[in-house]
Parts: structure tokens; C-alpha cells; sequence
């Protein structure tokens, strides 16, 4: 399976603190039937920006010499904040894509969504990129925003739901916000978004989507379309040889 989503990179975001952190994370995920792990710490506007694309391209390769053969292969992506100007950020090199494909990864805001939100995503597509949505199930204004995701669904925009929401480790309104996703045909992918503390929930989150939208829709959410997702470009990422 592939992880799209997760903090694993050291010392860069809110994500492991060392080395050994990072590597206990890597092995919780391969227990998870992990074997590619796409490392997406946050990106932000340059004024708070977390992470930068040569750091954490460094810190994959120490991440997958570390774990050596026997893996996850570690691909670098990252989890980008809404701001103005991402598709020019992108094209200029200071955030990354998921792998060497054309899709990005964007952080749904948990609280009060930018004006600048839906711009950003349309820019985005018109510009040839594939968004991809965290987490949307999470913001605090799921009820409010949840139409005007399924209608950018329609558009291209993928929608990502964090395993631990479809078996309630973000609570219930969050579990019944992911599950009106699935009711809608709205899921596309599902990631850990794992961070040191935090379970990735991938075992046990898919039988909870299976018995949502059957097992064949859920086997296209969890191991069909991630693969779509890295294979885009049908380049080798070059942090790995997965
Ligand atoms: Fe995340």
C-alpha cells in the first residue's frame, strides 16, 4: 500500500524529533502493510514556512538509507498550506509536487477557510496540476463547505479522508463528516496523516470503508488511485527506486 499523506521527516515540521522517531514511525506504517511511504511535511507562505524542498528531499534519502532494503521506499511530497501564489510557488521549485507526478497535495484549513481558497485550487487546475484535499472531513466547517467540495470534485480536485476519521479517533462529527463523503461518492484516497502520537489507523480503517462503499470502490481508494497519483509522470522519483 502506498501512504500518501504522513510527517516522518525529522526535525522539519510537527513531525518526529529525531532519527529514531522518524524510523519507529516508518516501521509502525510497514506493520500497516505500508510499502511506499510519501513523506509530506507542511509547507507554508515564506513568512512561516516549515519546510523547505532540499531539506526534505535530504531527509528522505537519510530515511530510506536508514531503512535500506527492506523498506518503505520513501518518496518526498509535502501538505501545503493555502496561500496566494502556490501555482507560482510550485513552478519556481519551493513547494513540491507528490513524487515526480502532477499532483499536490493541499492542506484543508481546519478553521477559517481563505478567501483565497477556491482561487488558488482553480489556478491550480487550469495550470495542468491535479489537487489533491486533505483532510476535508476535518475543517470546522465541513457542514458549510462540504457542496462547494463535492462541485471541485467534479472539477478534478481529489478529496484525501485521513484513515482515523472513518473509525472515530477524530471523534464523532468528524467520523459522520467522512462518512457523508463516502455516502456521496466523494472519497478518493485515504492516508494516515500519521505524526509521532498519533495511530495511523490504515488496517482498521479499511473494512470501515469497504462496508461503506463495497469492497471493490474501496480497493480503487486504497491501493488503485494512489498508484495513479505517484504514476502520473511515469518517472522514477528520485529519492527512491520504487
Ligand atoms: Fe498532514
Amino acid at each position: 500500500m502506498i501512504d500518501l499523506h504522513c510527517h516522518v521527516i525529522p526535525g522539519i515540521d510537527d513531525g518526529p524529533e529525531d532519527m529514531e522517531e522518524a524510523l519507529s514511525l516508518c516501521r509502525t506504517l510497514k506493520g500497516e502493510d505500508v510499502d511506499v511511504i510519501v513523506a509530506t511535511p507542511h509547507y507554508y507562505p515564506e513568512e512561516w514556512s516549515v519546510a523547505r524542498v532540499d531539506d526534505v528531499l535530504a531527509g528522505c534519502r537519510d530515511l530510506a538509507n536508514l531503512l535500506g532494503d527492506g523498506g518503505p521506499a520513501i518518496v518526498a511530497g509535502g501538505e501545503i498550506g493555502i496561500f496566494n501564489g502556490i501555482a507560482g510557488a510550485v513552478s519556481d521549485g519551493r513547494v513540491p509536487l507528490l513524487g515526480e507526478g502532477d499532483c499536490i497535495l493541499l492542506e484543508t484549513p481546519l478553521w477559517q477557510t481563505p478567501l483565497c481558497f477556491e482561487e488558488e485550487i482553480f489556478i491550480l487546475l487550469a495550470k495542468g496540476y491535479r489537487p489533491i484535499l486533505a483532510h476535508p472531513e476535518r475543517s470546522r466547517e465541513f457542514r458549510r463547505i462540504a457542496e462547494g467540495l463535492l462541485a471541485m470534485r467534479r472539477q478534478g480536485v481529489m478529496l484525501q479522508v485521513t484513515a482515523g476519521s472513518l473509525v472515530g479517533s477524530y471523534g464523532p462529527h468528524v467520523k459522520a463528516a467522512a462518512e457523508m463523503l463516502a455516502a456521496q461518492g466523494g472519497i478518493d484516497l485515504v492516508a494516515s496523516d500519521l505524526h509521532p502520537g498519533r495511530k495511523p489507523d490504515l488496517k482498521t480503517a479499511y473494512p470501515a470503508l469497504s462496508r461503506l462503499i463495497g469492497a471493490k470502490a474501496a480497493d480503487r481508494v486504497f491501493y488503485d488511485t494512489p498508484v495513479e497519483v505517484l504514476g502520473k509522470s511515469e518517472k522514477r522519483c528520485s529519492t527512491c527506486n520504487c
